[in-house]
């Protein structure tokens, strides 16, 4: 069986183990933009996960023709700070301020708020562009609450402040695997897999 080949635009290792071991290359051939040959600059200007996702994953389309070509884009929303940093997650205080200042930052933002109003939220949209030049796109999320103090080793980014609710301990103080198996991004990824394999259905 001819495997069908998929560009997944990221740089990240991370990122690239994750999707392989949920779509799996038994079916699909997985690559990497720097694996395909293709460089592409995207401004991220939408005002949501999706639009963004889309943005990517549609502009590297057009230099991917015949292949699936999918991309995500991802971030934290604080209910009390009216969602943000949403889409601003990476440059909220600028791109190259370290996490632990951005995350003591907003602990500061939230004194005084008791758990039940520190409720926040990872979302990770994943979009595909189709072989046919359609596509669909898909928001996966994990709920939780931004803890007093930043928590654990693991992980990057929020990971240290984003508790988990029924845990009481944060998404950097539990193994990978088990982020994996519950994260914004790994729901994503399992159904754009969904998705993926009905649009093939209805393709045949
Ligand atoms: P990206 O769209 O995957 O590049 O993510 C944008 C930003 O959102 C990252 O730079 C992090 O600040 C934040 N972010 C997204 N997913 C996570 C996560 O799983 N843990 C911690 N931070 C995350």
């Amino acid at each position: 069986m001819n495997k069908k080949k998929i560009i997944f635009a990221t740089g990240n290792a991370n990122k690239m183990r994750e999707i392989r071991e949920i779509l799996g290359e038994d079916e699909y051939e997985i690559l990497s933009m720097k694996e395909a040959g293709i460089q592409v600059d995207v401004e991220e200007n939408g005002a949501t996960f999706e639009e963004n996702s889309l943005i990517k994953s549609r502009a590297i389309a057009l230099k991917a023709p015949g292949a699936y070509v999918l991309a995500d884009d991802s971030g934290l929303e604080v209910d009390a700070l009216d969602k943000e940093p949403g889409v601003y997650s990476a440059r909220y205080m600028g791109e190259d301020t370290s996490y632990d200042i951005k995350n003591k930052a907003i602990i500061d933002r939230l004194e005084g708020l008791e758990k039940e109003k520190r409720s926040a939220r990872f979302v990770c949209a994943v979009s595909c562009v189709f072989p046919d030049g359609s596509d669909a796109v898909v928001r996966g999320t994990i709920e939780g609450y931004i803890g007093w103090e930043p928590m654990g080793e693991h992980g990057f980014g929020y990971d240290p402040i984003f508790y988990l609710w029924d845990k009481d301990v944060s998404t950097a103080a539990i193994p990978p695997e088990e982020k994996n198996s519950i994260s914004h991004r790994g729901n994503a990824l399992r159904m754009i897999k969904k998705v993926m394999e009905e649009h093939e259905n209805s393709c045949n």
